[in-house]
């Protein structure tokens, strides 16, 4: 076990390049099962989430060969069974995407119930309403979700709740159904039009994603493609908060600036200066920080993901700001941690009300989760005195090379073993 070691006060300057998108590249990997010949995938982010959900590839029979540290070749072919067990998917809720696209590929599955953050209770209802429809035959016992289909056959599904996952599984298991498969009220984040754009390259026939109604023509083959993942918007955004926080100066590379225009809309509210290129961002801050309130949406609402880090960024602003959580029904579990640091916040729960302080002061921390775990490596670059964040395998699900990013960014942040007791007073 390991943790960070953050000296706060110093403003992040510089410039940061933005990895490959973790929740595009986890659908995107077990999306490569539906092909007949080999995937290249480009930009793959290197953090634990991805390699857990290749691992379980692996371990499936799947051929990968990795061409570097960003791109791995994938061959499914020696897939050699249908069967995940729980030993595979405690790790992360991505491993529910081996139900749609091992249904779509073999017409059977047995996959353990996935993990992941632990947001309260996470349903997968929306899963198997489009698993049904497409006419596969759903039962759970022992944990294990077990699907079975004699033939997939093309459907209109209404999604009852906005899902990201649920529009992911119902493609993939519909992509190769018989007929036209309509899903209504998808949900339209940047990664459900990437992962479109990769079946796409293989010969699928997918149309509308990005809007609420996407259209699925099923086709009887999928080919070998190579294709590249998009940036991750909410990594962007995470170190777009922490250079608004430090009151730093930092350009933020190979960015789509359209994923993140929520967020950018946001952190002006609060007194950010931005200023957008192609494919970087520029955000800086130098005067006092505002109030602002925020609720969290399905794309192109401001996004969940991103709240953790905002809330956090708000604790230290002029005036009261209220964040409302209109995704997750137990998002909040990190303020306790913020509150150690000074930061006045109340939660009633789906609902933080943020009273500004000037300063959050040094605090023994932990991440309760991924994004919190953000949330306090800004929390501690922001703060007088020298933190320590502890749980930081959460972090390293999500964020590739946080510590060398955010050292070059000028940051005092070392990463040391969870035993080590001594506080050096100068990490850097
Ligand atoms: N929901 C249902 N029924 C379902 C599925 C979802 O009621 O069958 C509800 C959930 O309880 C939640 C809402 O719908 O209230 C949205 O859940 P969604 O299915 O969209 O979330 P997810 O697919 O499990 C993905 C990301 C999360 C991100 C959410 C929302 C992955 C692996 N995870 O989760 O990302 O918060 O979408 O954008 O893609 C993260 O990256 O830190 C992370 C947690």
């Amino acid at each position: 076990m390991e943790k960070f070691i953050i000296e706060g006060g110093i403003p992040l300057k510089g410039e940061v390049e933005i990895s490959g998108a973790k929740n595009a590249a986890i659908a995107l990997i077990p999306a490569a099962i539906l092909s007949d010949g080999v995937c290249r995938i480009e930009n793959i982010p290197n953090i634990s989430d991805v390699s857990t959900i290749v691992k379980i590839l692996y371990e499936l029979g799947a051929d990968i060969k990795y061409i570097n540290k960003s791109t791995i070749e994938i061959d499914p072919k020696n897939i050699r069974t249908h069967v995940v067990p729980y030993s595979m998917t405690k790790h992360t809720r991505a491993s529910s995407y081996f139900m749609g696209a091992m249904l779509g590929r073999f017409h059977k599955a047995n996959i353990a119930r996935p993990g992941g953050c632990d947001f309260g209770v996470r349903p997968i209802d929306q899963h198997i309403k489009g698993f049904e429809a497409l006419g596969a035959h759903v039962d759970i016992s022992g944990g294990m979700v077990i699907l079975t289909a004699d033939q997939l056959i093309g459907t209109s599904v209404y999604m009852d709740t906005v899902s990201v996952g649920a529009t992911i599984n119902v493609m993939l298991a519909a992509v190769k159904a018989k007929g036209l498969t309509v899903i209504e009220n998808a949900a339209k984040e940047p990664h459900i039009v990437d992962l479109a754009n990769f079946l796409n390259s293989m010969g699928a026939d997918i149309r509308g994603t990005g809007t609420d109604v996407i259209k699925i023509y099923g086709v009887d083959h999928l080919g070998s493609t190579t294709y590249s993942i998009i940036p991750d918007q909410i990594e962007a955004g995470t170190y777009m908060v922490a250079a608004v926080a430090t009151g730093g100066d930092v350009l933020v590379k190979n960015i789509i600036p359209k994923h993140l225009e929520s967020i950018t809309a946001k952190l002006e509210d609060v007194g950010a200066k931005i200023e957008e290129f192609d494919e970087a961002i520029r955000v800086c801050r130098s005067g006092p920080l505002h109030k602002c309130n925020i609720k969290t949406q399905p794309h192109p609402g401001f996004p969940t993901d991103m709240q953790p880090q905002m809330t956090t960024l708000l604790s230290m602003a002029d005036g009261t700001s209220v964040v409302t959580e209109a995704v997750w029904d137990n998002r909040f579990r990190y303020v306790e941690q913020l509150c150690r640091m000074g930061a006045k916040i109340s939660v009633d729960g789906k609902v933080a009300v943020v009273e500004g302080v000037p300063k959050l002061s040094c605090a023994p921390l932990k991440a309760v989760d991924l994004r919190a775990g953000a949330a306090m490596v800004i929390a501690a670059l922001c703060a007088d005195g020298v933190s320590e964040i502890e749980n930081i395998q959460y972090i390293d699900r999500g964020y590739e090379n946080i510590v060398e990013k955010l050292t070059a960014l000028g940051a005092k942040i070392k990463r040391v073993p969870a035993t080590l007791t001594k506080i050096q007073p100068n990490v850097g």
